[in-house]
Formats: C-alpha cells, sequence, structure tokens
C-alpha cells in the first residue's frame, strides 16, 4: 500500500513541480491520447500500480493548468500548497461528513472554519455556515432556506406541503445574475421566468432609480461581484426598502464576498452585512482544491428546516453540529479541513494580501491595455476586467491565439452585447511580473491578428 502511495505522491508533486512552467492548455495530442483509456469494460483487474501509472500516462498531460499564475480564465482560483495537503490528508481520512457522533473532527472543523470565516467577513455570527460543492449549490442551498422562512411566514410549510397551491412569492433577481442562479430557481421549483428582473446600471450592478416594487412576500437576490465587472449591487439600499416586509434578500458572492475580508476593499461590499443570506466558493478565491463552496444563512432555523433529513429536531435541543442537517447531502467529503487549513495558514492578514494582490494585478492590466490604446469595458474596481478588441470575429481570434500560444490563458465573455475577452485574478500565485509577462503575450496576439485583419 505505501509503495501505491508513494507512486501516487511521485506522479502529483512530479505534475506539481513542471506545472507552472508547461503550456496552460492541453495540446492536440494529449487530448487525443485520453482515449487510451477507453477500453472495453475490464473482465479482470489490474494492479492498482498500474492503474495509477496508466492515469497519470494520459491525464497528466492532458490537463488544463489552471493553477498556474498566468491563468486568468473564467473566474477560478488554484490550491495553496497547505490546502492540496489537507485534501490528500482528508482523502485518507475518508470521513463521511454527516454526522458529529460518527465524524467529530470533520463536523467540529467545520464549525471552527465558519465560525471565523464569519468573522473574516464581518457577517452575523449567528449565521449558520453550510460546506457544498461550490457557488451554484451555495446559492441553491440558501435558496432554499429563504423558501422556507418566506413561506413559512406566509402561513406555509413549504418542505412538507411542496408547492402546488403554495403562496406566490415573487422573485427579484439582478438582470445581470449569473446563468447558475436561474438554474437554482428551476431546481426550487420558482421556475426561471418567473422572476422580475432588476436592472442594471452600466457596471452591472442593480440600479436602484429603476428597482421593481417589493411584494408582500419576496426573495431578492444580488451579487457581490459581477461575473463581468466585479461590482457590488446596493444590499445596504434594498435592505432599506425591504424592511418591514416578508422579504428575504441573499447575496451571490461566489468570489467578490471575499472582498469582505479586505479594508481596503471591503467599501465595495458595504451593506452586504444586512442580507439574509450568502453564497461564496472555496475554491474561487480562497484558492483551496475542488470541490468547496459556502452556504451561509442568518436564520439557521430556516436552513435547517429546509435541509434536515428529519423534521422532528428543535434548535435548542442541538448541542451538536450534524453537518448533514445544513447541506443537500447525507454522506460527503469533509471539506472544512481545507478551508482551515487555508485560513490558518493565511490568517486575516494573509487573506487580506491575497484579495489586495490580486486586485493590484487586474489594475495592472487595466493600466497596460488601455495605455497600449486597447478598450477596457468595465471600471476595474476589484480583480476582473474585460477587453475589447473590436469585433466578435477579432476578440475571438485574439483569445483563440492567446489560448493556442500556452504561456497565459484567458476566455471570452459576453460584455454589454459585445462579445470580448474577459481577466480573472484569482490564484494565489499571480504576482505582478505574471501579469506584465501576459500581457506582453496578450499584446503580441492581438497585434498580429490585428495586422492580418
Ligand atoms: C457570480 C457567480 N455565481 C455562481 C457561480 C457558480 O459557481 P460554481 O461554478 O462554483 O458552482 C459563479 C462561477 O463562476 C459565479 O461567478
Amino acid at each position: 500500500m505505501t509503495e501505491l502511495y508513494d507512486l501516487a505522491y511521485d506522479f502529483a508533486t512530479a505534475f506539481l513541480k513542471k506545472a507552472n512552467d508547461s503550456p496552460i492548455q492541453v495540446g492536440d495530442e494529449a487530448r487525443k491520447n485520453i482515449n487510451h483509456l477507453d477500453v472495453p469494460m475490464p473482465q479482470h483487474g489490474m494492479a492498482a500500480e498500474a492503474v495509477i501509472t496508466e492515469l497519470n500516462q494520459w491525464v497528466s498531460p492532458a490537463t488544463m493548468k489552471m493553477g498556474s499564475p498566468r491563468f486568468f480564465g473564467f473566474v477560478i482560483g488554484g490550491a495553496y500548497p497547505v490546502s492540496v495537503a489537507s485534501n490528500w490528508m482528508s482523502t485518507a481520512w475518508d470521513q463521511n461528513t454527516g454526522l458529529e457522533k460518527t465524524t467529530p473532527a470533520a463536523a467540529v472543523v467545520e464549525k471552527i472554519s465558519a465560525n471565523w470565516m464569519l468573522e473574516l467577513l464581518g457577517l452575523p455570527r449567528e449565521s449558520a455556515c453550510a460546506f457544498v460543492t461550490g457557488a451554484t449549490v451555495a446559492n441553491f442551498t440558501a435558496l432554499a432556506a429563504a423558501r422556507n422562512q418566506v413561506m413559512n411566514q406566509a402561513g406555509w410549510d413549504v418542505e412538507a406541503d411542496g408547492l402546488i397551491g403554495a403562496p406566490e412569492v415573487q422573485i427579484i433577481i439582478s438582470a445581470d445574475s449569473h446563468p447558475t442562479v436561474y438554474k437554482s430557481l428551476a431546481m426550487l421549483g420558482f421556475g426561471r421566468n418567473r422572476v422580475t428582473k432588476a436592472a442594471v446600471d452600466a457596471q452591472g450592478c442593480i440600479d436602484m432609480s429603476r428597482f421593481p416594487e417589493i411584494n408582500e412576500n419576496a426573495i431578492i437576490i444580488t451579487q457581490a461581484g459581477n461575473i463581468n465587472s466585479g461590482a457590488f449591487d446596493p444590499v445596504a439600499e434594498i435592505s432599506r426598502l425591504a424592511a418591514g416586509k416578508n422579504a428575504w434578500i441573499h447575496v451571490d458572492g461566489a468570489f467578490g464576498l471575499w472582498a469582505l475580508a479586505s479594508n481596503k476593499y471591503k467599501h465595495l461590499a458595504a451593506g452586504m452585512d444586512q442580507a439574509d443570506s450568502w453564497a461564496t466558493d472555496a475554491h474561487k478565491w480562497l484558492n483551496v482544491p475542488y470541490d468547496s463552496g459556502l452556504a451561509f444563512v442568518k436564520n439557521e432555523h430556516a436552513l435547517k428546516a429546509a435541509m434536515a433529513i428529519t423534521a422532528s429536531y428543535l434548535p435548542s435541543e442541538n448541542a451538536t453540529r450534524n453537518p448533514s442537517d445544513y447541506t443537500p447531502e447525507l454522506s460527503r467529503r469533509a471539506r472544512g479541513f481545507d478551508v482551515y487549513a487555508v485560513l490558518r495558514y493565511l490568517g486575516k492578514e494573509g487573506v487580506a494580501e491575497l484579495i489586495e494582490r490580486c486586485c493590484a494585478c487586474a489594475s495592472r492590466f487595466a493600466d497596460l491595455f488601455t495605455q497600449a490604446g486597447y478598450e477596457v469595458m468595465n471600471d476595474v474596481v476589484l480583480n476582473q476586467v474585460v477587453v475589447c478588441f473590436g469585433s466578435e470575429a477579432l476578440n475571438l481570434a485574439v483569445i483563440d491565439a492567446v489560448q493556442k500560444e500556452g504561456s497565459c490563458w484567458v476566455g471570452q465573455t459576453s460584455w454589454k452585447n459585445r462579445l470580448a475577452m474577459r481577466i480573472s485574478v484569482c490564484n494565489w500565485q499571480t504576482e505582478l511580473i505574471h501579469v506584465d509577462e501576459s500581457f506582453a503575450i496578450m499584446k503580441t496576439m492581438a497585434e498580429k491578428v490585428l495586422k492580418k485583419a
């Protein structure tokens, strides 16, 4: 067994050592070679060492090097070494993180990490926290709690009686919400289309001058960190409007919520603490390995009513914290260890430094592109930069050229009805030097494409 683990460790560390200097995008040959794994369902087994060797041979070269300091695609982070190490240990511990009685360490470490994050982000300390797979499920989980409370106050037990015949709930959602929030609404039975869209301003923030009237039973979905611009919705103002109504305010802060950990950037998220629930990802800006999302819900009772398997608990009786009372899953991995590891490693100062460094890198990108005469489409307030080189075809050609060149990686987005290139800086390794190197590549590729056009 030890030999097998040594082998896997050697493969993994060899991969990590090379990762920063390898082309980021998966090459055609490596992509094709994955098919070597596509053998008929084997009749007989194979030695474990051979299985791991085969996986390493075909998978390691076919991985996108998303942990690279020059990976700026989507909005994702890498993984701090301390969290890769804790993740290996938690795989070895293999805890089924449902019940405190059976997996006490997993349950307690989640509780400790949750308390730390509430303090770090300045969220209400009584809030409950669910450790889920990502922001998609965090939004779903928090909105299930919202559905419970809003319907409960309207005299309806949605978990017991379902949605048929339930009171109408108005869903107000930022017109620039992430598509996965609509998926949550669909899964919760609210429907993707039965929403009132709150109009947004030029940066994708809810525009209060055009905010819809809030009905009696309402769930209002806002954002901390617009997926393109990084901008924040005015939650304090929404909260003032919603006061005295049966309304729940939710914040999708998949990456932007972490701005609250920085004294320099938390003003952007002012008023976010007045919401009722918040979703974020640890696998984005906190840089822990996949998968790791977090839902924070001020009313613990509503979250447990929505998620606990049995309705027979009473919060006051609940001396222990059974993780499965807070999440959609009963059995799952112990995600709290990786979150704990990074928070313990960084401390408040380290998290703030990470956020501020990434934002400084985004500003540098914006300055360099502007100085070079290219259009930066958003106000760069956080870690997101949207650059436009001209027509849709030109943007696609530049992005493709950058991806194929291989030393950095950016993706495309649609912003203000235009296709553009989006840069997101979330990685724990990214420094200004990586920005300068990557900008040089992007500029060269843009010049080549524009010359040909
Ligand atoms: C604002 C926002 N919400 C939700 C999500 C979905 O997060 P995940 O992919 O971790 O489920 C993302 C992902 O980029 C996001 O940026």
